[in-house]
């Protein structure tokens, strides 16, 4: 006899809900000098530590950095520093702020289906939507998985167009070898609270073009490269003292942060691969995931429960997940209506979408909490007929 789900009256398998996410931290005796320099300085922006810290992500990827408020700003300054017009083609699976970098440039996202594997962009797709008014590819890291950079890269070159990688996800990324951060055009890191450097809110911004550096680097600053004369409309988009220290403090240990999030990832995938109907997210060959997030596709038919019946269940076990990206870009509200006469139908994307289901991760996650989430799901699909029954799990 299998123990009773907690969704159906048995006891939750966390007493204390896990959550979602969590940022790991530099601790506060690391950098309590540091807050007292800059409390008692007064200089909580525009000093040493962005320098430092963007000095530490450009010596660890090789290539030039700028803090940035955030990834969504700094998607927007660098495609404003790429001067594109027309269309820019993109994954739908993707989050919004992606394509709302595009929006706000005035450029047309063209959304392409994704590989049903790797769920990042598929390069056949993207070389098939190119038009005489695209004038770039995005790719988008997803959840850490790198798209197919090599192939992007080619069928760019080829057309002659401006590759761009959103990387919000991938700082801790390593493609064939080589860091995330150094690749196409420009790239983009988010560092939110969930990400592998969680600065609070902030982003990276990092190109080999010295003319896209330049460029950014004086739109964060209003447009004013000095002279307080601005030649273009620029925003605040500076990233503040107390953000960088996080950020410097927290860069050393990025690989050993990323080795714990792919240790999670292990456990989920060893103690969950014999449960019928639970599909993992390939990561791509002779690639890191920074495993920024942790998801799986659930085949309702296999598992004998859909993807929201699990995740409600899992909520009453004190495991909350997630469902990103659904709806995916090309069903949200703002692009399906106003592209309305251009969106096809995205297959794959559309099933990842209304399949997935993100679990729990982060960087001081320990190993019994991965093993619990297991147990908690083996015990849902143990329970699944009970479940189904449910007027609870009904949920579309
Ligand atoms: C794929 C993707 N792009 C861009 C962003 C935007 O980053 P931020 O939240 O730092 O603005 C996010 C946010 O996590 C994201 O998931």
């Amino acid at each position: 006899m299998h123990k009773k789900a907690a969704v159906t009256g048995g006891k939750p398998v966390f007493e204390k809900p896990l959550p979602f996410a969590s940022p790991t931290l530099p601790s506060f005796d690391d950098v309590k000098d540091d807050i007292r320099n800059i409390f008692e300085s007064g200089r909580v922006t525009k000093g040493q530590y962005l320098k430092e810290y963007e000095d530490a992500v450009s010596e660890y990827l090789g290539v030039p950095a700028l803090g940035v408020s955030s990834g969504t700003s700094g998607l927007y300054m660098l495609l404003k520093a790429l001067e594109l017009k027309g269309e820019v083609i993109v994954p739908s699976f993707s989050f919004m702020a992606t394509f709302h970098a595009l929006e706000h440039n005035g450029l047309t996202p063209v959304f392409v289906d994704c590989d049903r594997d790797t769920f990042t962009i598929d390069p056949r797709e993207a070389e098939k939507a190119i038009t005489t008014e695209t004038s770039a590819i995005m790719g988008v890291n997803i959840f850490g998985n790198p798209p197919d950079i090599d192939a992007l890269e080619t069928i760019a070159q080829q057309n002659n167009l401006r590759f761009i990688i959103d990387s919000a996800h991938s700082f801790g990324t390593l493609y064939r070898g080589k860091p995330m951060g150094t690749y196409g055009d420009g790239e983009v890191f988010s560092t939110s609270v969930t990400k592998l450097v969680a600065t609070g809110e902030g982003g990276i911004v990092t190109t080999k073009h010295r003319e896209v550096y330049d460029f950014v680097r004086m739109f964060r600053e209003y447009g004013n490269s000095g002279d307080y004369d601005c030649e273009v409309p620029g925003i605040n988009g500076r990233l503040s003292e107390l953000h960088a220290l996080i950020g410097l403090k927290t860069i050393p240990r990025l690989p050993e942060l990323a080795r714990k999030r792919n240790r999670i990832a292990e456990i989920y995938k060893n103690n969950l691969k014999n449960i019928p109907g639970i599909n993992f997210q390939k990561i791509r060959e002779n690639c890191t995931s920074s495993y920024k997030d942790f998801a799986v596709l659930i085949d309702r038919e296999r598992f004998g429960l859909n993807r929201n019946q699990v995740s409600a269940a899992l909520e009453a076990e004190g495991v909350y997940t997630k469902k990103y990206f659904d709806p995916p870009g090309h069903r949200l509200k703002y692009y399906r209506e106003k592209y309305a006469d251009r969106i096809k139908p995205l297959p794959n994307t559309e099933y990842i979408a209304e399949n997935i289901l993100n679990l729990p991760i982060y960087s001081h996650m320990t190993e019994k909490q991965a093993e619990k989430v297991t147990e908690a799901i083996a015990r849902i699909y143990e329970c699944r007929d009970e479940i189904i029954n449910l007027e609870v799990t009904m949920i579309k």
